[in-house]
């Protein structure tokens, strides 16, 4: 099992019958999901929400049953991958452009577990650009702005055309030197109209699963 695996193993050992179960978007996410619906294939109960179309599909494939958000009021547990964790589990996330639904299924949540390899630890959030999501229109003077935040900004392509997000936005990577103060700066983020949303979790996390390559696992909480 790649350490992905693993840590997507540990984590869905917490869900429990009759669960609301947030489903995280990304490649570590993908193992979640697989196991989720190998356990509701096993006989378990519980109704999921996607954090995006994609893994709304592959949740589909592995035969578990969604539900309307207009049916419930609260998550109860949701499984994510990240793109760099810090030792207070502040997370960049956003790799795979989904940032938005997951900020909003994560704040949600009762728990919220992050599942990574060791790769994406860091002492200091940073070394992964930091997605933001803008909306379209004026773009070019929301990305003005954000440089102004002492960052690289780059409008995230794909096969050359804007990359866009399952709510029809635009993606900006911008790279910061080290993000010491990921509260402050996702405030600031926060205040340039035009802007959607941005990846920095900040004490959103319950726990983190990390998954090694010798096979184990670290809870971090
Ligand atoms: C998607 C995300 C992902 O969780 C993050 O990019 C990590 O992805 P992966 O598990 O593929 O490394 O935030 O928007």
């Amino acid at each position: 099992m790649n350490p992905k695996e693993i840590a997507a193993q540990q984590a869905v050992q917490f869900i429990e019958e009759g669960m609301i179960v947030g489903l995280g978007t990304g490649s570590t996410a993908y193992w979640a999901i697989q196991q989720i619906g190998q356990r509701v294939q096993a006989g378990l109960h519980i109704r999921a929400v996607a954090s995006s179309q994609s893994s709304e599909d592959l949740a589909k494939q592995a035969g578990i049953p969604m539900v309307e958000f207009s049916e419930i009021t609260s998550i109860d547990l949701t499984i994510d991958g990240a793109d760099e964790v810090d030792d207070q589990l502040n997370l960049i996330k956003g790799g795979g452009g989904a940032l938005l639904r997951e900020k909003i299924i994560a704040f949600h949540s009762k728990r919220f577990i992050v599942i990574v390899d060791e790769s994406k630890r860091v002492e200091h959030l940073g070394r992964f650009s930091l997605p933001v999501e803008i909306v379209p229109f004026a773009s070019n003077l929301t990305i003005n702005r954000l440089t102004e935040l002492d960052c690289k900004p780059q409008l995230r392509l794909d096969n050359g055309k804007e990359f866009v997000t399952d709510n029809g936005n635009w993606i900006v990577d911008c790279k910061f030197e080290k993000i010491l103060l990921p509260q402050e700066l996702g405030a600031q983020i926060h205040s340039i109209p035009g802007v959607v949303e941005h990846g920095l979790f900040v004490q959103m996390a319950s726990s983190v699963v990390v998954g090694y390559k010798d096979g184990s696992t670290k809870i971090l909480s």
